[in-house]
């Protein structure tokens, strides 16, 4: 992210009349989520505000307290785990426009997304909010969502950098991780999110990486961001990452934010000043900061500058706004296509509408709305559509449709205090504790099971809707495994068991062990956290009103123990934590071990079909520089209209370092009416055949043959062809 000089110009006029205080209050939160503004001139405060999935409610400027007003109700975006899982470039596109509208709408200056770390265990309790275990595919999701956001004069900040990848002692744990694997898997996003969407803003992660804390880290932010990427944007800190005053002020941040309100003992607030005052830091260094920051402002149409008069201007500013229909549509569509069909034996989806007359759904994910949780990613929905109102509203009056709980959420429920406040304590994050399941609790699950089990019996068509909720998808907590809580497990092998043509809904943000009934299931749907509309999108699918194009931004392993983050490497508990399966993240670990999982990395159905044929290669070099275009023919081989989605896997033939089988560098998605055909092509540079070589510290290419692999998914590969390179 570049500056123009005139904007440099500008803030260095205004840098110069401004005092040390005024400086000051401009580099730490003089409120939870803004900075203080400084009136004597006209600069305003820079105001921030969550989230991923929509803009968060209104807080008390100094308390964890929400206004409590009506005014902060907004559209609930679709999470970015569900935005990932369209492959759709556009509808990524599509919901940062929405995200940015509704944050300059509501006021903001910057908007708290998107959240980009690596997928490295299925456990995170943060997964929901992050996109995939993949570079490519978080790069390429996260690089439009971002323009949508900036067009509204509002900042992305991409979070959180970096290699944050667990919840548990968040604050403290220290991440021992190669060379080879930072550069390859952990940083590609965020490259791309700085140089190729222009983030106006990263936020520094709680972690350190390499001894050093990320907000603080010379490593990460002075030479790799500055330096290395050219990066002029601004460096937030995350929420409380800030722990020593002489690090912070020499480093590469900008702001220091936190979740206390005692604002002017932050360390970038009058420990700095008298660091300054005594000499032990260079004023220059402060300077260094408030540029940062008057360049940000200057970018987002927060102020002008009247050069001669060297004043402060009012600027033209986009005005933004939210709660307004089209956004809604947005979050609709995206919904649509994040849903995945994980398995349709004997075509037992769709539900044929009209046959319909007796309907009856189990489950509590059922009947339960998620937007409300899940730490800073929570926000006050306008609505939010259940899966229930979604199939009751569409299904009308000539169908009965009942409701049974069908097992007991018993645990972990908040004290309903502001968990924000207390969010440091005990080095910021923990592992889920186990729960003891009491006489009292394991009666009810039996009565709610024999429940279920009953009306099985009775009813023509089943839908179990289940999965987790943000009490296990949630911030400042990790999973200890991947079960499904609250013995749901009993519940899906007892209600198959009464009506095998049950259909299996999972509503979570993270994937779960299905082993005990997933070959007994005809038909599995995943349903992410997707937004106020989720429950008309997956009404939509289960009725077969939208065929179905989600495919899995993430491998499903049978279990967490499968997961290289878990046998190879160390995950929670530890304080220095050894990545040690280094680039060997999600698929490129199971792959090259041969280590089955229960779906794999780019896995998704439809009710359609897709043949795929005809592929070429076209290898041109232009003025030194190498383009290959791969490109081949779909068509919709079934009797409905459908999307696909085309993966390019790229797989080095006979190279002599240790690499991946495969790994993804293209996709395309396209949308065909039955029996209907299109030519899909992509294109690939040099980089996409590199790999990191740590002894020469760049991206280098082994010359050889590569084969180019398109496919459905990674496993489903149905064309290839060999190119040199
Ligand atoms: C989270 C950030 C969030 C910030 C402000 C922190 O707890 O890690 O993602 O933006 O709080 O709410």
């Amino acid at each position: 992210m570049k500056i123009s000089q005139g904007i440099k110009e500008k803030a260095e006029i205004l840098l110069a009349q401004l005092t040390l205080d005024e400086k000051i209050g401009m580099i730490h939160g003089d409120g939870l989520f803004r900075t203080k503004p400084v009136e004597r001139l006209g600069i305003p405060a820079l105001h921030m505000s969550d989230g991923p999935m929509g803009v968060r409610a209104e807080f008390r400027n100094d308390a964890w307290i929400p206004s409590g007003g009506t005014e902060d109700y907004v559209t609930y975006l679709p999470s970015n785990s569900a935005i990932a899982a369209t492959w759709n470039r556009e509808l990524a596109y599509e919901c940062g426009n929405v995200l940015g509208e509704e944050a300059r709408g509501r006021g903001k200056d910057v908007i708290l997304a998107p959240g980009i770390n690596i997928k490295r265990s299925p456990l995170n309790g943060r997964n929901f909010e992050y996109m995939s275990e993949d570079p490519y595919l978080t790069a390429e999701q996260c690089v439009p969502f971002i323009r949508g956001i900036q067009k509204h004069d509002v900042a992305a900040c991409v979070k959180h950098f970096a290699v944050n990848s667990q919840e548990t002692q968040r604050l403290w744990v220290d991440t021992e991780v190669s060379e080879r694997a930072l550069r390859e898997i952990y940083l590609p996003a965020f490259e791309a999110a700085v140089n190729r969407s222009d983030s106006y803003s990263v936020m520094g992660a709680y972690n350190l990486v390499r001894g050093e804390h990320c907000c603080e880290s010379r490593f990460l932010l002075n030479e790799i961001l500055r330096k290395e990427w050219g990066y002029e944007g601004t460096v937030i800190s995350d929420w409380g990452a800030v722990h020593q005053t002489k690090e912070a002020a020499a480093g590469g941040l900008d702001l220091e934010m936190s979740v206390t309100n005692n604002f002017d003992e932050y360390y970038l607030a009058q420990p700095l000043k008298k660091a300054v005052e005594d000499g032990e830091v260079e004023e220059e260094a402060v300077n260094e900061k408030v540029r940062h920051l008057l360049w940000l402002m200057l970018t987002l149409n927060m102020l002008d500058v009247d050069t001669e008069k060297k004043t402060v201007l009012p600027a033209k500013r986009k005005t933004g706004c939210y709660n307004i229909p089209e956004h809604r549509k947005v979050t609709l569509r995206t919904a649509r296509e994040s849903i995945v069909l994980l398995k349709n034996q004997g075509q037992c989806l769709p539900l044929k509408q009209e046959k319909l007359k007796r309907l009856l759904v189990i489950g509590q994910n059922g009947n339960r709305i998620h937007s409300d949780g899940g730490g800073s990613a929570e926000i006050k929905a306008l609505y939010e559509i259940s899966p229930l109102m979604g199939l009751m509203s569409r299904l009308g009056g000539n169908c009965q449709v009942k409701f049974v709980k069908g097992y007991y959420e018993d645990e972990g429920k908040g004290n309903g205090k502001n968990w924000q406040e207390d969010s440091l304590k005990d080095g910021g994050g923990k592992e889920r504790e186990s729960i003891r399941i009491s006489e009292e609790i394991a009666g009810r699950r039996r009565a709610l099971l024999e429940e279920a089990v009953k009306y099985a019996k009775e009813y023509d068509r089943v839908i179990f809707i289940g999965g987790l909720n943000h009490e296990y998808d949630l911030e400042g907590q990790d999973r200890t495994d991947m079960k499904l809580p609250y013995g749901q497990d009993e519940v899906i092998e007892a209600v198959l068991e009464a009506n095998p043509d049950t259909v299996i809904v999972m509503v979570a943000g993270s994937p779960v062990e299905m082993g005990r009934w997933e070959k007994k299931a005809k038909a599995i749907v995943w349903n992410w956290y997707a937004g106020m509309e989720s429950g008309n999108a997956l009404a939509e699918v289960l009725l077969g009103e939208v065929n179905p194009s989600g495919k899995l931004p993430e491998s499903f392993p049978y279990s967490h123990k499968d997961c290289s983050a878990h046998c190879v490497g160390d995950f929670a508990e530890e304080r220095l934590l050894h990545y040690r399966e280094g680039i060997y993240v999600g698929y490129r670990y199971y792959e090259k071990n041969n280590v089955p999982v229960q779906y794999c990395f780019g896995h998704g159905l439809s009710y359609s079909t897709f043949a795929y044929s005809d592929m070429s290669i076209v290898r041109q070099e232009m003025a030194g520089e190498l383009e290959i275009t791969v490109s081949c023919c779909i068509r919709n081989a079934g009797g409905c209209a459908g999307k696909e989605t085309v993966q390019l896997y790229v797989k080095d033939k006979n190279g002599t370092v240790d690499k991946p089988v495969k790994e993804l560098r293209g996709y395309r998605k396209v949308e065909l009416a039955a029996g209907e055909s299109q030519r899909v092509s992509m294109r690939l540079s040099k980089r996409d055949f590199a790999y990191y070589d740590e002894g020469m510290g760049a991206f280098r290419v082994e010359s050889g043959e590569y084969e180019i692999v398109l496919g459905a998914s990674l496993l489903d590969e149905r064309l290839r062809d060999t190119v040199r390179v």
